[in-house]
């Protein structure tokens, strides 16, 4: 389908610059579909249903929120695409240390798929330091997670780890505030 993209990623969870990148995708594409891949080796702290729902959640006020579709996908992404009738892959580059994967990944889906093309943005600045692992570790400890992920991120995670605070930490007492 001519001016639509997929945007394809594990979103374990969906961060800021992820967002950041969808809303650029979102106002160049009619269409962009976000592909949550749910059969990578990593070991997933949400389920591809909850990151469904938090991608959903985090862009239902938006207003291109419309052009967006999100799906979960398995088995290999330009199988996917194709089935989509979509030739248009983005991914989103932070710095140049994510550009040697990430260009391998597009060769070989090329090869794989030589009639779709991937697309490389960069997100705000401000936001390039930010990944899936960065954010998971910053939740584990209990670390602020306001300038990272969305809000309903933030208390998703907040809510995924509580049973390792209890548990490093022990309960709260009753009259804990913090
Ligand atoms: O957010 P991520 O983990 O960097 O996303 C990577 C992802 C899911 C886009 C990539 O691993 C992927 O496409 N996996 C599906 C299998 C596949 O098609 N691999 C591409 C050939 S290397």
């Amino acid at each position: 389908m001519k001016n639509s993209a997929i945007y394809p990623g594990s979103f374990d969870p969906l961060t800021n610059g992820h967002l950041d990148i969808l809303q650029r995708a979102a106002q160049m594409f009619d269409k962009v579909v976000v592909t949550v891949a749910v059969n990578n080796k990593k070991t997933a702290l949400f389920t591809g249903d909850e990151r469904v729902k938090l991608i959903r959640e985090a862009i239902k006020d938006k207003d291109w929120s419309s052009r967006v579709e999100i799906e979960q996908f398995t088995g290999l992404l330009i199988n996917f695409a194709r089935k989509q009738n979509i030739n248009v892959l983005l991914r989103g580059v932070r710095q140049i240390s994510d550009f040697e994967y990430e260009f391998r990944m597009a060769l070989t889906n090329r090869r794989l798929a030589p009639e779709i093309d991937t697309v490389f943005l960069m997100p705000d600045e401000q936001l390039t330091f930010i990944s899936g692992s960065i954010v998971r570790e910053v939740a584990a400890w209990g670390g602020d997670l306001t300038s990272f992920v969305p809000d309903n991120v933030a208390v998703a995670l907040r809510h995924k780890f509580k049973d390792h605070h209890e548990n490093t930490f022990g309960k709260p007492a009753a009259d804990d505030q913090s």
